[in-house]
């Protein structure tokens, strides 16, 4: 079998690290990268970079030829309209799958969706992760596929939940969500543990999978307010922040990103999500499936991404 990897998305949080964990278990990668993200791009021994992106088939062709599998990280997580998301997630999904069907002999067929694919309803982010799976699905034929449904994921290089972590561990907890939700949470080496398991799994069925961390049944804020303090010294104070400022502060942000042209990730479809009672993944089908299971725990992951440690004082 190649021991060629094609992954995309290779300049963002998850997929700089994970090709960081597939050079380091001996696999060569290609990187699909965009013309204007390639100086983000570290050159690593047994990393090949390929200029291009998801809407030309010939760079897609180049990236996939001789790759046993294609690990697609590629995605719009900022953004406003449904447009906006849906050419990236949707269309994207189905012209890399259009390009994978073509090779031969086919690779395997790694999507990362995401939890909030659960709840399309939420938001256009949601909906477009769900259409992607739907795609993939519908078009994979016999090509062997799997979607993988992270909850949030933290961990080095991450900028959304990162910040998060940081007003925690200077004593304010920000309280984005009810009280009695739960959520489940993802270190980043887990998730791509998950996806080195998948790679080195024989044909496994097909189909859609949720992951999450050591801590089955998710946290509420409370509880992860509490693993952060175990970390550090000092109260840490709860800043409740009410759905109804919450959805202000969205609707301020997408007049200004209309203005000013960005995407931004406070949008009144994000609020939604960030308000969702459930958001508690389950790893039974996938441990069951590649016989993948989760090391880290909160404060675990937290030990690795902030140097924090028990006591509070930095490793
Ligand atoms: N982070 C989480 O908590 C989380 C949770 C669940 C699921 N996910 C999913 O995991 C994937 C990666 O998320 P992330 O947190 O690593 O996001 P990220 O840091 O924003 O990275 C996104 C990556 O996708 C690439 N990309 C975006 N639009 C593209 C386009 N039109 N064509 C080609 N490449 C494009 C970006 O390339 P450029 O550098 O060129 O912009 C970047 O490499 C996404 O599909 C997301 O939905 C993330």
């Amino acid at each position: 079998m190649s021991r060629t990897i094609a992954v995309t998305g290779a300049t963002g949080f998850i997929g700089g690290m994970l090709i960081k964990h597939l050079l380091a278990a001996g696999w060569c990668v290609k990187a699909l990268v965009r013309p204007r993200s390639a100086s983000k791009i570290k050159h690593l021994p047994g990393l090949e970079t390929i200029i291009g992106s998801l809407q030309d088939d010939e760079s897609l062709n180049r990236l996939l030829q001789g790759a046993a599998a294609v690990v697609h990280c590629a995605g719009a997580v900022r953004g406003v309209t449904a447009t906006e998301f849906n050419a990236v997630n949707v269309e994207g999904v189905k012209q890399l799958v259009r390009a994978a069907l073509t090779q031969s002999p086919r690779p395997k067929f790694l999507l990362l969706s995401s939890l909030a694919a659960r709840a399309p309803e939420l938001s256009y982010y949601a909906s477009s992760k769900r259409q992607g799976e739907v795609a993939l699905a519908s078009m994979a034929e016999d090509m062997e596929w799997m979607a993988l449904r992270p909850p949030a994921v933290y961990g080095p290089g991450d900028k959304e939940l990162l910040p998060l972590f940081q007003w925690m561990g200077r004593g304010i907890a920000p309280v984005l969500g009810e009280a009695e939700a739960r959520v489940s949470l993802l270190y980043v080496e887990d998730l791509c543990a998950a996806v080195l398991r998948w790679l080195d799994s024989e044909r496994c069925q097909s189909g859609v999978y949720e992951l999450n961390d050591t801590q089955a049944g998710g946290y509420s804020w409370d509880e992860i307010i509490a693993n952060v303090s175990a970390m550090r010294s000092g109260h840490i104070i709860r800043l409740p922040l009410p759905a109804a400022l919450l959805r202000s502060l969205a609707a301020v942000n997408v007049t200004t990103a209309r203005l000013i042209g960005y995407a931004p990730m406070l949008t009144p479809g994000k609020v939604r999500e960030l308000r969702h009672p459930d958001w508690v993944a389950d790893n039974t089908a996938l441990t069951a499936a590649i016989g993948w299971q989760p090391s880290f725990s909160l404060q675990a992951g937290l030990r690795r991404t902030m140097g924090w440690t028990e006591s509070g004082s930095a490793a």
